[in-house]
C-alpha cells in the first residue's frame, strides 16, 4: 500500500494527545515512520501503542520542548530509530490552566521557545539533506483576540512571525516552513473549561460560520497536505483552520435573503 509521507521521518511534539495525537495517527497511516514527543509518558505510550496497532511504524518518547538538553537527545534518539527528520510538527501545549492565568513562562517556554529549539535542532540535517517541512500550531489566538488569553495570544503570534522570518531564510535550502491556525478544536485540553461551564461549547459553536466546532482530524488533514507532495510550492503560509471564525461575524445580519 502507498501512502503519501511513504518512508518519511515525522517527529511530532506534545502528541500523547488531542491534534497532536490525530496528526501522528494520519502520518502513520500514509506510510511515515512517526515518534511521537509528549512529557505524559503514561498517555504518550498508550497512544503509540493504539497506532502501532494499526498501522506499524511509530515510537513514543519523552522529552521537555522547553529544555535544550531533552530536545537534543530527542531528535538524536529519533535519527537513531528511523534515521534523518523530513518532517517536524511543533505542536506541543502546556497544561490550559497556564493559558487562562496568563502565565508567561510556561507559555512562552513551551509554545515559542519549545519551537525554536526544536526548529534549531533539525535544521542542520534538512539542510545537508536540501529537504524538510516544517508545521507549527499556532491558533486562531495568534491572529485575533478572543477574551483574557493574553499570553498564549502573544506566544501563538510570535510564533507565527518566527515561522514566517524563517521560511524566508531557509526555502531555497529546499525547507518548507507553514504554520496552521486552528480554531476551537474539542480536546482534552478544554476539559478544565467545560467542568467550570458545561455550557461554554454551545455557546462557542454560535461564533462558528460552520456551524461546528473543530475536530483534531481537521488539522490533521491541514498537516498532511503540509508536509506531503502536493504543497511543495507552499511555505511561509498560515493556514487558518478555524470553521470561518475569524472570517466574519455570524450571528448579527442586517438583511438575510432566507
Ligand atoms: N484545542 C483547541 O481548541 C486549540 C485551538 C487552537 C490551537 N490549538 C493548538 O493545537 C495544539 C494542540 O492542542 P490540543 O488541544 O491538542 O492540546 P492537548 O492539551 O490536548 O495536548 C497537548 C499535549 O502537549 C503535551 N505537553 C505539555 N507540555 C509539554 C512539553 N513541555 N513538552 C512536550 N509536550 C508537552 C501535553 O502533555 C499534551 O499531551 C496546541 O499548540 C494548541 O495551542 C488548540
Amino acid at each position: 500500500m502507498s501512502g503519501l509521507l511513504d518512508g518519511k521521518v515525522a517527529l511530532i511534539t506534545g502528541a500523547a494527545r488531542g491534534v497532536g495525537k490525530a496528526i501522528a495517527a494520519r502520518y502513520a497511516r500514509e506510510g511515515a515512520h512517526v515518534v511521537i514527543d509528549d512529557v505524559d509518558d503514561a498517555a504518550g505510550n498508550a497512544t503509540a501503542d493504539a497506532i502501532a496497532a494499526e498501522v506499524g511504524s511509530i515510537r513514543y518518547m519523552h522529552a521537555d520542548v522547553s529544555r535544550d538538553d531533552e530536545v537534543a537527545a530527542l531528535v538524536a534518539s529519533t535519527e537513531a530509530a528511523f534515521g534523518p527528520i523530513d518532517i517536524l510538527v511543533n505542536n506541543a501545549l502546556p497544561p490550559i490552566r497556564h493559558v487562562l492565568n496568563n502565565d508567561w513562562d510556561p507559555l512562552i517556554n513551551v509554545c515559542l521557545k519549545g519551537p525554536w529549539l526544536l526548529m534549531q535542532a533539525v535544521l542542520p540535517s534538512m539542510i545537508e539533506r536540501r529537504g524538510g517541512s516544517i508545521i507549527n500550531i499556532s491558533s486562531v489566538n495568534g491572529l485575533a483576540g478572543f477574551g483574557a488569553e493574553h499570553v498564549y495570544s502573544a506566544a501563538k503570534a510570535g510564533l507565527i512571525g518566527m515561522s514566517r522570518s524563517m521560511a524566508t531564510r531557509y526555502g531555497t535550502r529546499g525547507i518548507r516552513i507553514n504554520v496552521i491556525c486552528p480554531g476551537t478544536i474539542v480536546t482534552e485540553a478544554w476539559t478544565p473549561m467545560l467542568e467550570r461551564d458545561p455550557a461554554i461549547h454551545d455557546r462557542l459553536v454560535g461564533l462558528y460560520p460552520i456551524g461546528r466546532l473543530g475536530r483534531p482530524d481537521d488539522i490533521a488533514g491541514a498537516a498532511l497536505y503540509l508536509a506531503g507532495p502536493d504543497a511543495g510550492f507552499t511555505t511561509g503560509s498560515v493556514m487558518v483552520v478555524d470553521g470561518g471564525v475569524t472570517a466574519g461575524y455570524t450571528a448579527y445580519t442586517i438583511w438575510d435573503e432566507e
